[in-house]
C-alpha cells in the first residue's frame, strides 16, 4: 500500500491490506467526468475504490487506476485497493469467472483486490424489471466459482455484501476458502450488532455500505445526517455530522465505503482519523432509533424464492 495515505488499513483473511475507508462509485448520478473525480480522490489519498458491475462505473474507475499510475499519483496499479461485485444475473455457478474477467475487461486491471457477490439473489436474465424471474440462489455453487476466481489469481479477496448473519454462517460452514469481507448496510441508525459478531468470530471484515444513510439517493434516510444526536456531538467537536458518523464507524472497528462526488466533501470525510469520540457521545450515539433502509423489497414476491422480508434477512430487520 502507497506509503504516505492518511487512510489505515485493516489486514484481511488472506495477509492482505485494505484501506478502511473506500471510495464509493455506486450513485444515480455521477458526474460527467467520473474518471477525473476518482482521480482526484486518489490525489487526496484514497487508495480504495468502490465499484460494482451494476454501478456501471467500472470503466471510470480503470481510467482513474490507469491515470493514477501514469501520473505518478500512485507509484503502480498495486498501490490501489479495488473492490467490484458480481451482479445478480451472473450469480449462477458457470458463470461467476466470466462475469469477472468482463468486469476485468472494463476494469482493464488483470486483478480485483476483493471481488464480493453484490446479493444473495441469482436471476435468469438481464431484465431488471423482471422480479418474477428471480431464481433460488445456489449459495455454494456460486461460492465455488468465487473460490476458482481466487485459484486463478483474478481476485486476490473473496467476499459477500448483504448477507444476513445466518446466510454468513451458512457460507462459512461450506467455505473451502473463507469470505474476507462482508460489504452491508450499516451507519449510526443501523448498528449491524448480530451480524458484526458472527463476522469477528470467523475472522470476516465487515465494511459499512451507505455509512451516511444513502441520503439523498431514492430509498437513503434521514437517519444519519439529520440525527439530533449527532448535530450536537458534531457542534462540541467541531466537526461535521458526516466527520462524526464516520468516525463512529471506524471506532467500531469496520470499513466503511463513502461517497462524494464533492472535492470540499471527499476531503472533508477522510480528515477523521486523528481524533476521538469520548464516552458520553458514544452513549449517545447508540441512542438513535434502528432501522434498516436498504431492504431489498425488489427481491422479494409471492412467487419468487423470497416470499417475505423476513425470510430474505432471515428475521435479521
Ligand atoms: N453493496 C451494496 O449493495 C451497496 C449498496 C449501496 C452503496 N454501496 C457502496 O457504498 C457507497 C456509499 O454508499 P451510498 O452512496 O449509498 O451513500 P453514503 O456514502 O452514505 O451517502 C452519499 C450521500 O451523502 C452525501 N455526502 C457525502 N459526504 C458528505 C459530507 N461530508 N457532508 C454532507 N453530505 C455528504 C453525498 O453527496 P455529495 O456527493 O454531494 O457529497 C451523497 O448524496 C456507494 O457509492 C457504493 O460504492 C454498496
Amino acid at each position: 500500500m502507497a506509503s504516505g495515505s492518511m487512510i489505515p488499513c485493516v489486514t484481511l483473511n488472506t495477509g492482505h491490506a485494505m484501506p478502511v475507508l473506500g471510495f464509493g462509485t455506486g450513485s444515480s448520478r455521477t458526474p460527467e467526468d467520473l474518471p477525473a473525480t476518482i482521480l482526484h480522490a486518489v490525489r487526496l489519498g484514497y487508495r480504495h475504490l468502490d465499484t460494482a458491475s451494476l454501478y456501471g462505473t467500472e470503466a471510470a474507475v480503470g481510467a482513474a487506476v490507469a491515470a493514477a499510475v501514469s501520473s505518478g499519483a500512485v507509484a503502480s496499479r498495486a498501490d490501489l485497493f479495488v473492490t467490484s461485485k458480481l451482479w445478480i444475473a451472473d450469480a449462477h455457478p458457470g458463470r461467476v469467472v466470466p462475469a469477472l474477467r468482463e468486469s476485468l475487461g472494463r476494469l482493464g486491471l488483470d486483478y480485483l483486490d476483493l471481488f464480493l457477490v453484490h446479493w444473495p439473489v441469482a436471476r435468469d436474465d438481464d431484465d431488471e424489471e423482471k422480479k418474477s424471474r428471480l431464481v433460488p440462489f445456489d449459495m455454494e455453487g456460486v461460492w465455488r466459482g468465487m473460490e476458482e476466481c481466487h485459484r486463478l489469481g483474478l481476485a486476490k479477496a473473496i467476499g459477500v455484501s448483504n448477507f444476513s448473519a445466518a446466510k454468513m454462517a451458512k457460507l462459512i460452514d461450506l467455505a473451502q476458502v473463507p469470505p474476507a469481507v462482508n460489504q452491508v448496510e450499516m451507519n449510526v441508525g443501523w448498528r449491524q450488532e448480530k451480524l458484526r459478531e458472527v463476522c469477528a468470530v470467523n475472522g470476516v471484515v465487515v465494511t459499512a455500505f451507505s455509512p451516511l444513510g444513502a441520503h439523498g439517493s431514492d430509498w437513503g434516510s434521514n437517519a444519519v445526517m439529520e440525527s439530533d444526536v449527532l448535530r450536537d456531538v458534531a457542534a462540541t467537536r467541531g466537526k461535521t455530522i458526516a466527520q462524526v458518523a464516520l468516525r463512529w464507524l471506524h471506532e467500531q472497528g469496520v470499513g466503511f465505503v463513502a461517497r462524494s462526488f464533492n472535492k470540499e466533501r471527499m476531503k472533508q470525510n477522510m480528515d477523521i482519523f486523528d481524533w476521538e469520540l469520548n464516552e458520553d457521545d458514544k452513549e449517545n450515539i447508540m441512542q438513535i432509533p434502528q432501522r434498516r433502509a436498504c431492504q431489498g423489497e425488489y427481491f422479494v414476491s409471492p412467487n419468487g424464492p423470497y416470499k417475505s422480508l423476513q425470510e430474505f434477512w432471515d428475521g435479521e430487520i
